[in-house]
């Protein structure tokens, strides 16, 4: 990572409340950056930003509204001048995005294009971007590179991030001064290390890692491993886990990088290194200290054997490099676990 900006440069951070973005915040408000988050709570609950808050001890600023309401949205463009903007606010849930496509469509193209409308007329024309390697479909090969590869996602989430992607890079064609950074994300995972910020879905949980955390506090009875026979070591699905705080740290980079270059790079943000399901039970068997039960049960619908990341991009163009292994990801996760299964109260979520 290059020099850090000075402490005047405010970014804006949509769905800044969420999983990523409010780790982020921290890992923004700890530089010395000046924040303002952007949020509907959709899927997020409001105690985070005192916890935001608490943790990086600051304030950041907080605006509750829907990305969507252009009107609210110039009105804080115009409270503000903002530097920069990173992106996260969306939804993401794949299953869901295939039974509700109207509303993945509506809430993340119509939102991403409200925004860049109000970024452009208040002249902020940096931006880093929440994409996904689920862009990259099931038709390219692993490790998945951002160079030549067909993007060609299978259910209607992956499409609202290739469709972003592409208006992004319409957008920088269109006019020089416009800098965006496209991340995509790997699997990212764990906690802060503080274990008071971390995911904590509504319901069931979708992926993995939640999941198993689940399980390890004793929410759920046993964890339901979506196939053993693909052709993979153990013969269970492999993916590029990532810590959160990694991740943070990435789009700290990817600012940076962007201060200084114009144009519209995608750029994976993973470790490079495949874990399979059972490694990862394994690996928060280790953390939590006692054994995690597991049943095998058949393949998930659209899963892949393998997905994980070529990092040599976000290494040559942002020096970013993930430095959290394992065993640190599911320690960390465990704590955040704990934390929330003891304080039901504040999230009462199963
Ligand atoms: P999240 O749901 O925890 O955070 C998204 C935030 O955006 C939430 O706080 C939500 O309330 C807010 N939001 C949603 N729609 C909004 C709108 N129209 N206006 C204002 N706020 C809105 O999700 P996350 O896991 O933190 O993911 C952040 C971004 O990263 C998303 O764009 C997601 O698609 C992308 N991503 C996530 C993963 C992952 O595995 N978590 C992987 C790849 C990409
Ligand atoms: C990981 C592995 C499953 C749950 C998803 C999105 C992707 C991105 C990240 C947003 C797979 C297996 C899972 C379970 C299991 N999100 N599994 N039992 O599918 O790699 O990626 O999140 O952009 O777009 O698709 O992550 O955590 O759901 O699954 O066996 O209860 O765990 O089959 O091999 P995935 P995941």
């Amino acid at each position: 990572m290059g020099d850090c900006e000075n402490s005047a440069t405010h970014v804006l951070v949509t769905g800044g409340a969420g999983y990523i973005g409010s780790h982020t915040c921290v890992s923004l408000l700890e530089a010395g950056y000046r924040v303002t988050i952007v949020d509907n709570f959709s899927n997020a609950k409001p105690s985070v930003i005192d916890d935001i808050n608490s943790i990086a001890g600051t304030n950041v600023a907080l605006y509750t509204l829907d990305l969507r309401d252009k009107a609210a949205l110039e009105r804080c463009f115009d409270d503000n001048k903002f530097d920069a903007v990173i992106h996260f606010a969306g939804l993401k849930a794949v299953g869901e995005s295939v039974a509700k496509p109207l509303e993945y469509y509506d809430n993340n193209l119509i939102g991403t294009i409200a925004l860049l409308d109000v970024m452009k007329r208040s002249g902020v024309k940096r931006l880093v971007f929440s994409s996904s390697a689920t862009v990259y479909g099931v038709r390219n090969p692993v490790p998945f590179s951002e160079e030549g590869a067909e993007l060609s996602p299978i259910n209607p989430y992956g499409w609202t991030k290739a469709m972003i992607e592409q208006i992004l890079r319409d957008l920088a064609a269109s006019d020089p001064e416009w800098s965006i950074c496209l991340l995509r994300y790997f699997n990212p995972i764990s906690a802060h290390p503080g274990g008071r910020i971390g995911e904590a879905p509504d319901g069931v949980p979708n992926n993995l890692v939640p999941y198993v955390a689940d399980v390890a506090a004793g929410r759920r009875e046993k964890v339901y491993v979506f196939g053993d026979d693909y052709d993979t070591p153990d013969g269970t699905g492999v993916r590029d886990y990532l810590h959160v705080v990694d991740l943070a740290e990435g789009h700290i980079a990817a600012l940076e990088y962007a201060r200084e270059h114009t144009g519209a790079e995608a750029i994976n943000l993973g470790t490079g290194v495949g874990y399979s399901v059972l490694e990862i039970i394994h690996a928060y068997e280790k953390a939590c200290g006692h054994a995690i039960p597991y049943q095998v049960t058949p393949r998930r619908p659209g899963d892949s054997a393998f997905c994980y990341a070529d990092t040599a991009k976000a290494q040559r163009l942002l020096g970013w490099k993930a430095k959290r292994g394992l065993a640190e990801m599911c320690e960390d996760s465990w704590r955040f676990a704990k934390n929330l299964a003891a304080n039901t109260k504040l999230y009462n979520n199963t």
